[in-house]
């Protein structure tokens, strides 16, 4: 074992340099010492509880995209095996790791606790950033220092993970974390269901990383001759702090980590929820189809509330599962929606949420036994009082899961675009599947029979572009991102807050699989009142699009609108794809109101991002509180070549009327920066003071400048 550590820190050469002592590549429960955990603990056929793996056979793979190095080993006393992989990506700075564990015991063996990768980790002073929150408040990340004892971070929702705590953590080696500086190790758990996050410290020698499924009620009887796969550990290591862990899991998810055209660029699309709810007819579908495309938007998406034929959907309480048009809202079918669509030279999507069923629909009256459920315990019900998930362990369930996607794109092939939606948590953990004794594997069995469900759909329709959602950023996690192309970050679309939610989960995804979308004002979940350029400069930051009611648009938001998609389309690429520099944080503001004066600067945020070549870059700033008179926010850049000199050019300009030459009409207006040049070295050293707030706007005002 020792020669395969060696041979894994040449390897890995992101372990040496960490200056992480390897003990071992897997602790196991009966070959550690009394202070260590293990990350692989096992109950075998005869009762006995020892683990002792020891290398039989190593060997490599060296392909194109990677290096991985796979290490056979077998316990010293019962035919037990573990299989470790670590696979170190060519063009990312990304490793992860993973296990194959199998047995030809007499009788299954249980798993007791079955991690994905394991990390000794040594620093100064470690501090551990990890990513939570909530519904309508996702991406929130704190700092804290690690101390003697143990952290752990876990999720039991079941379905989704990534509401409450994610499963993705930064890990600073010397102090509280720093954007550009500093040496991080940046961690993701590729799963969706439940994990477990711990970080040792049990001895003075140092700390102990290890993630995996979280074992509560999940110990997993592992039947001779099956091989289980742990979920991927992905793990990545920068000098230059939180922003050089960040840049790595984009460029990695764009590689690897997303569905294969993590790579392209998405569309700019109106979704149809926060507009019209479920009081979906072919006159409003219609309406904002022509809306969007006035703006020079180029995809609709209709949302909930398509579909029942016994069972309406007019509200979260009945039909799903009764996957047909419901003819009463829209007559002429999908067909004419698709039509239109083509008519009006832009592209068509749906909602669909194929894992779950509602006791009010015919789904469940026809297959009551499809639904998770604990045998002889009433029910417990969901959204709307009567959502139920149902049994993905089940093939047959899965094929129906695999119907509804497959039936919608065999009938009308002109839908490019599903959002795939999931709103609800695993509250009845049994299965009429899985026998009585294995119902312990529910919570992953789960996972694994939507993956492969997920894989099926995928190799039918590998160009659809699936948004992966649920109950907004609730499965935004690097275990569902290989299928689906992009995830919906928050059901909260008020622009201010939006700014923080976009900020945390940016921490570890990538901005063209962050869909953000122009939401109504007043916003309808905080009543608050944002204008529109802030909210589409908000927006424009990743995957833009609509979330509103257009019809209720005044003049200046339709045209605002308009000049914030000629200007994204002509930055797309750059904002989708570039690299990024978080500059501000919200976060970390020192312009907080005191009860003692205003602050004398600006409170903002900014952000900004450069192509590889650093010969184009895009810097979004936002103003979050703003008083007359106060001074603008200097504000240095990151990422440009020192030695070039770049030329601002402000994009998305305020919409006003009366500003044209004649004094007369809607013009743009530019501020004092428009137009000027400077040097790399002087924008990141000395840095921009953004005239954000103008006399006729002082409360939430923004910019975007290009820089060429
Ligand atoms: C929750 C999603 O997050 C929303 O965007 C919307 O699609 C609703 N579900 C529809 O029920």
């Amino acid at each position: 074992m020792k020669r395969v550590i060696q041979i894994l820190l040449v390897m890995v050469g992101l372990l040496a340099s960490t200056q992480l002592h390897a003990i071992e590549l897997l602790p196991t429960f009966g070959d550690i010492d009394h202070i260590h955990l293990p990350a692989l603990m096992v109950q075998h056929a005869d009762g006995d509880q020892s683990l002792q793996l020891r290398a039989q056979d190593t060997t490599y793979i060296d392909n194109p995209q990677y290096k991985e190095m796979i290490i056979a080993t077998k316990d010293l006393a019962q035919p037990f095996y573990v299989t470790i992989h670590v696979r170190q990506w060519k063009a990312v700075e990304m490793t992860e790791t993973w296990y194959d564990i199998s047995h030809t015991e007499k009788r299954p063996v249980r798993l007791q606790r079955y991690d994905s990768g394991y990390l000794p980790i040594e620093g100064d002073n470690p501090h551990l950033l990890h990513i939570h929150g909530n519904w309508a408040a996702e991406g929130v990340p704190t700092v804290e220092r690690l101390t003697r004892g143990i952290k752990t971070i876990r999720n039991s929702d079941g379905a989704r993970n990534a509401h409450l705590d994610a499963p993705e953590v930064m890990i600073s080696l010397d102090g509280v974390p720093q954007e550009n500086s500093g040496r991080v190790l940046g961690a993701a758990l590729c799963w969706s269901g439940n994990f477990e996050i711990r970080v040792a410290a049990t001895d003075e020698k140092g700390f102990h990383f290890y993630a995996g499924i979280d074992p509560m009620a999940s110990e997993y009887i592992l039947s001779p001759k099956q091989v289980f796969t742990t979920p991927h550990l992905a793990y990545t290591y920068s000098n230059e702090g939180m922003g050089g862990v960040s840049r790595a899991f984009h460029r990695w998810a764009r590689t690897c980590g997303m569905m294969h055209n993590g790579n392209a660029t998405r569309s700019i699309l109106l979704n149809s929820w926060e507009g019209i709810y479920f009081d979906i007819t072919e006159e409003k579908i219609l309406a904002m189809m022509n809306d969007i495309a006035s703006f020079g938007g180029e995809l609709f998406v209709m949302d909930d509330g398509w579909f029942g034929a016994k069972y309406q959907r007019n509200s979260d309480n009945a039909a799903l599962g009764d996957w047909v048009v419901d003819t009463r809202k829209l007559p002429n079918g999908l067909e004419a929606l698709t039509d239109a669509a083509k008519d009006r030279h832009i592209k068509f999507g749906i909602w669909i949420e194929p894992e779950s069923t509602n006791t009010l629909s015919e789904l469940y009256e026809k297959h009551p036994d499809w639904v998770l459920q604990e045998r002889g315990r009433e029910l417990k019900l969901g959204r709307g009082g009567t959502q139920l998930v149902l049994d993905m362990t089940n093939p047959e369930v899965q094929d129906f899961v695999f119907s509804i996607v497959d039936n919608l794109l065999t009938k009308h092939p002109e839908i490019v675009y599903i959002k795939w939606d999931a709103n609800a948590s695993i509250q009845n953990c049994g299965s009429t599947y899985l026998p009585r004794d294995k119902q312990s594997n529910l919570y992953v069995d789960y996972h694994l029979g939507l993956i492969k469900t997920l894989e099926r759909i995928r190799a039918k329709y590998p160009n659809v572009v699936i948004q992966n959602c649920a109950s907004g950023g609730g499965r935004a996690n690097y275990g569902l991102m290989p299928y689906f192309d992009e995830f919906w970050v928050s059901d909260n679309n008020d622009a201010l807050q939006r700014v923080y939610i976009q900020w945390g989960t940016s921490y570890f995804f990538p901005s063209n699989a962050m869909a953000q979308h122009i939401g109504g004002s007043p916003y309808l979940m905080t009543g608050r009142t944002t204008p529109i350029k802030f909210r589409c400069d908000v927006a424009m930051s990743g995957r833009l699009g609509m979330e509103l009611q257009p019809a209720h648009m005044t003049d200046e938001e339709r045209l605002q609108c308009t000049v914030a998609f000629r200007d994204y389309k002509a930055l797309r690429e750059l904002i989708q794809l570039g690299n990024l520099y978080r500059l501000v944080s919200p976060y970390n503001d020192k312009c907080q109101m005191s009860n003692v004066k205003l602050p004398e600067t600006q409170s903002v945020a900014a952000l900004m991002y450069v192509n590889d070549a650093k010969d184009h870059a895009v810097l979004f700033a936002y103003g979050l509180s703003s008083f007359m008179k106060q001074a603008s926010r200097r504000i240095r850049l990151a990422g440009l070549d020192p030695n070039r000199t770049y030329t601002l050019y402000e994009k998305n300009k305020q919409v006003r009327w009366g500003s044209l030459p004649s004094g007369e009409g809607w013009g743009e207006v530019s501020s004092a920066l428009d137009g000027k040049s400077f040097t790399g070295a002087y924008l990141m050293s000395v840095g921009l003071d953004i005239p954000l707030s103008t006399e006729y706007n002082i409360d939430y005002p923004s910019r975007i400048f290009e820089l060429k």
